[in-house]
Parts: C-alpha cells; structure tokens; sequence
C-alpha cells in the first residue's frame, strides 16, 4: 500500500509525525511526503526534531502570503506529483490551506483521502478564518475520517456522513506530545524565578483589535503581578510581528521570545503555570499537562476541554482576560480544579489506531 502524506504548517508538522513513525515500522505500507512548504522556518524546525526528511518540497511560501498564493501555487504543483506517485490513498491533518488543497487535488485525480483530526467545528465560517471551511471542506471530500473525540464523531454525524466512513481514534498531538517528552531533549531550557504565563496568538481573525487587546492587557498583567512572568512565542507573521514587538518590546516581567523547537516548547509548556493561546493544538496539549488554559478566541471547535474543565473560553477583552487570568493567580482551589481536570483529547495512541484501520481499509 502507498501512502501519501501532504503537510505544510508546524501543526500539521507535529500532528502527522506519530503516524509517519508507525507506518515506517510496517513492511507492507510505502510513505511518500510531500510538504507544501507553507511555512518554512517552523516546518523545518518539526522535521528536524521529528528526523523527517520529505521526498518532495514545494517551497510555496513567501512573505505576509495570501490565501490566492497558498491555494494556488500548492494546486498548480500538486497535480503533476499525484500523476507520477499514484498513491492508493492522500492523508491530510487539520484545517490549514495545505490540508484543504491537498485533499481538493487528489480529488480531482479521484484518489481517497484520509482526514486526520476530522469533524472539528465552531458551526462560524469566519471564525477561525478560513480553517472553519477548510474542515469542513475536507470532510467533505474524505473517504476515511479521523475523529479525536465523540464529540467531533457527532458533529460529522450530523452532516450526514456515514458512520463506516468515521473512526474515533483520539488526537495525535498527544501521541506527539508524549513521545516528545520521552524521547527528545529540548534544545533550549526556560527557567525563570517567577511563575511563568505562556502566551501565544497569531489567529487571522485576531489581526484587526483581537491582538492589540491581548498585548494591552499583557501589559497591564505584567504591570500588576510583580511574581508573574509573561513569555509570549511569538509567531513569524509579519502581522503578528508587527504588533506584539510595537506593543511588548522592552516591557518589565515580559519575554518575547522567536518561536523555540517543539521539544523545547514542550518543556516549556510543562513548565509553566498558566498558558494563554488562541492556537488550537496548545488547547489540546495543556490538559494533557495539567496546565491551565485560557483560549484567547471568542469562539473554539475544542469545547470537550471547555466542558472538562481543563480550559476555558474568554475571547479577547482586556478586561476579561486580566480578571481571568488574577483569578487564576490568586484562587489556588480554582487553579487546582482547572489544571487537575480530565484530558479529553486522547491517550497517545491515536497513531497506531490510525495505522490499523488503513491497513484494513485502503487496497
Ligand atoms: C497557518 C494556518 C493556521 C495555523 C497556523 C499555525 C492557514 C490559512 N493558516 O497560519 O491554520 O494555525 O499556520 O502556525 O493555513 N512565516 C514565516 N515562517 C514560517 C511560518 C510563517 O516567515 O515558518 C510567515 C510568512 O511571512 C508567511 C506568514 O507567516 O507568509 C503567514 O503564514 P501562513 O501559513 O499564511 O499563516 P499562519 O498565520 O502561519
């Protein structure tokens, strides 16, 4: 059997690793990898901690890209490999422009597709912006569908798919994340004498005032909470860059920090007190670490960690994110509730599931 993995971002990166290490150790499956290259810097920074070298790089990436330039060139250079590489199945994670065109272009040359992280949704096309279509789009197309939770087993039951096509197998972030822990040395080690709040937001739908609010009420946090250290990862968008730096730079108690190496973010992760993020697979790896969670978003398609207990929706009002965030600094009944709530996300064998439902299914 052949399979064809087709990535592009650092989520993607981590999330399909685990199953690039399970299909190795099988002699009947062949793996073909392609990224798209839609991130450059942190996708080799995961192939490099993961020891994944790709058999083709589009390299599609250029500055403050659009979503015209994302689609297009991966669709333009797909088409071509698919031809040559004939895989008996594609295999796309999540909700990035590279998974939603990956899918869309073995489609078109009538090859399945594999969905890993399928039935995600906010029930919002605009939020997040554009991954909301993407997955559903995704899921539209995918003959086999991976779904971490019941939850998400549900939402693509309610769209009508069929249930032999769906599998719930958990999320490999924490397949991901676990391995990490056990196997990888992080480059980097973070320690700080205060109690460190770890932030990241780089969302699309947050470039207009979501991230100005998030930055000034950092501040104000920072200002207030003199045991407090604020280490903020901030993402290479130039967006991103732009504002975080304009607003954060040289701020008393706040860190801003190039994004480190996934093994040394997972260290750092574990090693903090409170974590505030909009990104999606940070939802999931905090539970996981019993570190608190507060999700920088109005809205999210990860609520079982919202109804676990294990995070919790606050958007981005300053106000609301800074009442949010001194109550978990002051309130160690709280904190404790938060951080010791279930993980619902999944055990780490999300891969080896995925594995065995392949070889079963795709001839
Ligand atoms: C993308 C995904 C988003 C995911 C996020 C994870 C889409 C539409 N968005 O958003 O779902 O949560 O990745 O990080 O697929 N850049 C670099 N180096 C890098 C990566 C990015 O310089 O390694 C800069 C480039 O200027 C690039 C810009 O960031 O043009 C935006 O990258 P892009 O992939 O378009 O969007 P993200 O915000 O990273």
């Amino acid at each position: 059997m052949k399979i064809l993995l087709i990535f592009g971002t650092r989520p993607e990166a981590i999330k399909l690793a685990p199953i690039l290490r399970s299909i190795k150790e099988k002699e009947d499956m062949e793996v073909i990898v392609c990224v798209s290259a839609q991130h450059r810097q942190l996708l080799d920074q995961v192939l490099t901690v993961f020891d994944i070298e790709p058999d083709y790089d589009l390299d599609i990436m250029i500055p403050n890209q659009s979503l015209f330039h994302i689609t297009g060139s991966i669709l333009e250079k797909i088409g071509p490999l698919l031809r040559k590489e004939r895989p008996d199945i594609v295999v796309v994670q999540g909700d990035a422009q590279t998974a939603f065109v990956g899918a869309l272009a073995a489609y078109y040359e009538q090859i399945p597709v594999a969905h890993v992280e399928a039935g995600l949704r906010t029930d919002d096309k605009y939020s997040p912006f554009p991954e909301e279509i993407n997955r559903r789009l995704v899921d539209q197309i995918a003959d086999l569908l991976f779904a971490p939770t019941e939850h998400a087993l549900d939402n693509l039951l309610a769209e009508g798919i069929s249930s032999e096509q769906i599998f719930v197998v958990g999320n490999t972030e924490i397949d991901a994340l676990y391995f990490i822990r056990g196997h990888v040395q992080p480059v980097q080690r973070f320690t700080f004498p205060e109690r460190v709040i770890l932030v990241t937001a780089h969302r699309r739908e947050n470039f207009s005032s979501g991230l100005s609010s998030i930055c000034q009420s950092l501040r104000e946090i920072a200002r207030r909470n003199k045991d407090v250290r604020i280490v903020y990862s901030v993402h290479p968008n130039p967006n991103v860059q732009r504002e975080v730096r304009k607003r954060l730079a040289k701020i008393e108690r706040i860190t801003l920090l190039d994004p480190p190496d996934y093994a040394s973010f997972v260290h750092l992760m574990a090693a903090s007190y409170l974590i505030l993020t909009d990104s999606g697979g940070i939802q999931e790896a905090g539970p996981a670490l019993d570190i608190p969670v507060l999700v920088l978003r109005d809205k999210t398609e990860r609520m079982e960690g919202i109804y676990t207990g294990a995070a919790k929706l606050i958007g981005t009002d300053p106000e609301r994110i800074i009442a949010e965030t001194e109550n978990l600094l002051r309130d160690r009944l709280t904190y404790t509730a938060m951080a010791q709530a279930d993980n619902p996300y999944g055990d780490g064998t999300a891969a080896k599931r995925i594995i065995e439902i392949l070889q079963a299914r795709v001839h």
